[in-house]
Formats: structure tokens, sequence, C-alpha cells
């Protein structure tokens, strides 16, 4: 089997996840459980970030130490993971000895090599992007807003070889499809017609008294995100024998405002100077907003992603957010929104056909689903429906259009209802005519087998429902797709479950 890792951003422990975060697991489970079902042996890491300034300032707000904090919100993001169906196969903790012992290791190497040295350095530096920043991103002679406090300091520091890289990345860059969406990759292209700066690595001890210290100097903490972005490969056990199964990874997911610099520049250059491939992708999402405004934990604009979960479903959740947001474009998020998807996707379209089947089926197919007989002209415009909705669904999930591939795999679903009105099968049922009673078990395995496919389809994005509506079929689990999408008789015989109601109208 072909392996395939993917991974998240870890997110900064520094406070409970929001939509954002829940966003970001959701796309990354969807191409996780896509490729799972295309045969992949899939390896899935999330994890948290929970080094660093922001963490410390975090704490500093309530009475933890920075442990007992961090173990505390680890807590909450697993329990996401959890309750919103995420397949992650790891979760990785900065705070790990595996990770820990990784990260001393490499800045070992790199000292010892002379891709890290001491220099004193005075700058301006912003706090909430725990970076130095420069004079010549002022706007209007103003920091910009993300960079939140900026104060002048001056201090002895250490420092990455970045520059030294520099023309191999524009190289690599030029020659290696690196980001999806591509438009992206021209960005980093364009920071880099600038002369990188050296990465300053390190921060004394005085200033930030929680990170990993450095193995050459134990008055200074290893910077954040060069601690961070090591988890990629602590991960899947770098300097074990198994590693070399894992890397280079398939996809790091990301957002779009730790594209650049930190994981188109710092990383690539790590891994080149410890002699690792980059990443082979990066697949860059967009921002959730509610009414026009980024959501973070640093603007205080937030969504709790498990209220709507607890009240909707883990998978009405994911259908939303997947079927909302194009990926690599930002989205606005509104409640009406989410309860109108709800009510004519989920509920209408998707769970009314199950019901409808289920009751119907129950009255009429006391042996279990028929055998379909002849085919019509309707039967064979549906079964050229479906060739087409798989078709094009295959596509759109290998190109990362989740939404249209939700779109289109609901327009079958509708498709199937628009044939069921078509055939009125509770008429056939009425008749006296035996061609009648053939025609009616005939809709009735073709809405069966038509569902079946539409589901195995959402397997990906809303695999609680797929495994219910196949149980209600009478069928077991969906297995790999190049079984389950053909059209097939595996439904004959089989006795529909019980009525269920997949989606409940929401109490007001
Ligand atoms: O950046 N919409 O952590 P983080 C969509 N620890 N995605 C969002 C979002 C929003 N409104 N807000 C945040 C960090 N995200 C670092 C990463 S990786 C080695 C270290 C996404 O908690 C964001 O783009 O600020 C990022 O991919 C992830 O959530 C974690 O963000
Ligand atoms: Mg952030």
């Amino acid at each position: 089997m072909t392996r395939f890792y993917i991974t998240t951003a870890i997110d900064y422990a520094n406070g409970p996840p929001h939509l954002g975060h829940a966003y970001e697991k959701v796309l990354t489970d969807v191409v996780a459980r896509y490729r799972r079902a295309m045969g992949y042996e899939v390896h899935f890491v999330t994890g948290l970030d929970e080094h660093g300034q922001k963490v410390q300032q975090a704490v500093r707000k309530e009475d933890f130490d920075e442990q007992e904090f961090v173990d505390r919100i680890a807590v909450q993001f697993r329990d996401l993971c959890a309750r919103l169906n995420i397949s992650n196969d790891d979760f990785i903790r900065t705070t790990e000895e595996r990770h820990k012992g990784v990260v001393q290791q490499i800045l070992q190497d790199l000292y010892d090599r002379g891709d890290i040295y001491l220099a004193e350095y005075k700058g301006f530096y912003s706090v909430r992007q725990e970076q130095f920043v420069f004079e010549r991103e002022k706007v209007d002679g103003a920091w910009p807003e993300i960079y939140g406090e900026v104060t002048e300091l001056s201090e002895s520091n250490y420092f990455f070889r970045l520059a030294k890289y520099q023309d191999w990345l524009v190289e690599y860059l030029q020659t290696h499809d690196f980001v999806f969406p591509r438009f992206r990759q021209k960005q980093i292209l364009e920071f880099l017609k600038e002369p990188l700066n050296d990465l300053c690595i390190s921060r004394p001890r005085e200033r930030l008294n929680w990170g990993i210290s450095l193995p050459f100097d134990p008055d200074y903490v290893c910077y954040v995100w060069f601690d961070a972005l090591i988890n990629y490969i602590s991960a899947v056990g770098y300097g074990t024998e198994s590693f070399d199964s894992y890397w280079p990874v398939d996809y790091h997911v990301i957002g779009k405002d730790i594209l650049v610099p930190s994981h188109s520049v710092y990383w690539p250059i790590m891994l080149k100077a410890i002699g690792l491939e980059p990443p082979q992708s990066l697949l860059v999402h967009g921002w959730w907003h509610i009414s026009g405004q980024k959501l973070s934990k640093s603007t205080g604009i937030t969504i709790d992603p498990l209220e709507l979960a607890d009240r909707f479903g883990a998978d009405a959740f994911r259908y939303f957010v997947t079927r909302e947001m194009s990926v690599g474009q930002d989205s606005d998020f509104s409640p009406e929104l989410f309860l109108s998807r709800y009510n004519s996707d989920l509920a209408n379209d998707l769970g009314n056909l199950v019901s409808r089947l289920l009751n119907l089926t129950s009255r009429h197919c006391p042996d279990g689903f028929p055998p379909a007989g002849a085919l019509e002209q309707p039967e064979r415009d549906l079964r050229e429906h479906w060739d087409r909705t798989c078709e094009e669904a295959l596509r759109l999930y290998e190109g990362f259009q989740f939404h249209t591939a939700l779109e289109k795999t609901f327009a079958f679903i509708t498709g199937i209802n628009r044939y069921a009105e078509i055939r009125a099968p509770w008429k056939l049922a009425k008749s006296q005519d035996p061609a009648d009673a053939e025609r009616m078990r005939t809709v009735y395995a073709m809405m069966g087998e038509g569902l079946r496919l539409a589901t195995a389809l959402l397997v990906p994005v809303m695999p609680e429902t797929a495994s219910r509506i196949y149980g209600l079929l009478g069928l077991g689990e969906p297995g790999l797709w190049k079984d389950e999408l053909a059209w097939s008789t595996r439904l004959d015989g089989r006795r529909p479950g019980e009525k269920a109601i997949l989606f409940p109208k929401p109490q007001p």
C-alpha cells in the first residue's frame, strides 16, 4: 500500500479551540478519509504548539503553571478531535519528550555544522507574532495591526543561516509545484525577491522562560516557530529507521496566515540544512470570518464549534464547513446559513430520501430490497446521472474541490427524489397490472442503490451518517471506493432497517 502522510498545523495552546481550528481538522480529515477510501495507508497527525510567548502570557493571566495550563488545553483539543470524528492517528504535543529530544538534536547538529551562530541584535520585536519586524514593513508610519504591540530590543541571540539557502529555495520553487492553490506560490516567490535575513532562533531565558533549552547554551530557549515546525518530523520518528517511510510528507494543511515565511521559507530551509527533502505540498486554506471579521483568539471573536456539533451532530458541522468553503478562499459564517444548509440539504434532501425509502420498502417489500427488473428511460437517466456524478466527484475530490463534490452529490440525491416522484411507486403499488408491480420493485432497487452510492461518496465528509445509512440499508461498513462506487446488485434481498430520522428539525 502507498503511504500518505498528512498533517494539520499544531494549534497554539493559549486558549480553547475555535471554528478555524475545527475547520482545519475537518478539512484534513476529509482528505485523509478520501485517501483511505482510495486505498492509501494514511498517517494523519495533528497536535498542539505548547511553548512560547503566547502560552506564557495566557498562563500569567491564570493561576496555573505552564505545564498544568497546556495539559488542560490539550484535553480540550483532543476532545474537539473526538467529537468531530477526526481520524487522526497521532496527536503530538511539543512538550513531549519525543519532540523535545528531536528539536535539541537538530539544534546541536546545525550548531556543529556552523549553520547556527551567536550575534548581537538590535531591532523591533512583535510580541504577538513573536518575531523581529522591520522598518520597511510599516504602513503609513505605523506597524501593521497584526503585529500588536511592537517594542525595541537589543540582545545577543542565536541565528540560523537562512540567507545561505535563499538561492536554492528560489530555484526549487521555480521548478516544483509546491502549494495549492497555485496562486499562492507566486506570493512566496514575491517574498523571496528581497534578500532574506538570517532567522533569530533563540530567546533569552530571562525574557521567555517557557521553551526548549538550546543544548549548547541553556541560558536560551528555542524560538517557537523553529520548535513547532519540527513537530512534523518528530511525530514520525525522526532519527529512527521507520522515518524514511513517512518523509517527505504529502501535505501540510495550514491556513494562509502561516504560509509565508514560516512554512514556505523557514521550514524547507531547515529541512534542507539537515539533509531532508522539502514537504511535497502545502494545502493552504483561507479564513473563516464572522460578519466579515477574522475570528481568532487574539481578537476575541470566536464561535464554539462544539456547540454546533452538539446541537446538530458532528456530521452536520463537517458538512456545513466543507460545503460552504471553497478550499483556499475565505468564507463567512452565519448561524442563518448553517440552519438553511441543515434544513434544505440534510433534513430535506438526504433525510427525507432515507425516511421515505425505509417507509415505503417496509410496506411494499416484505422480502427486503427486490432485484431491479427491466430498465426504462427514467431508470437509464438515473444511472447516467450517477455515472456523471461519480466521475465528477472523484475528479473534484482529487483536486480539493470538496464543496463542488458535495454540490454534485446532493444534486444526485435530489435526482433520486425526483425520480421517485416521477415513478410514484406508492401509486404503482396499488395497480393490478403485474408489469406495474415489477416496475415498483425496480424503483425501490434503483432508489436503494442510488442512495447507497451517494452515501459512499459522502464517507469522507460524513462518516457517521454514511455508516448509519449503510446499516439502514442492511449493509456493513462502507469499504474501498473501487468497490463501493460501482452500480451493483448488492442490496438484493437486504432488509432495510426501521424508520429513522437522520437530521431532526432543530428545536427553536
Ligand atoms: O499559527 N479561519 O497556531 P494558531 C481558518 N501554532 N483557519 C484559522 C483561523 C480562521 N479564522 N484562525 C486560525 C499557529 N486558523 C501555530 C502553527 S504549525 C507548525 C504552528 C488556523 O492556533 C491557522 O491558519 O494560531 C493555522 O493553520 C491553525 O488554525 C492554527 O493557528
Ligand atoms: Mg494564529
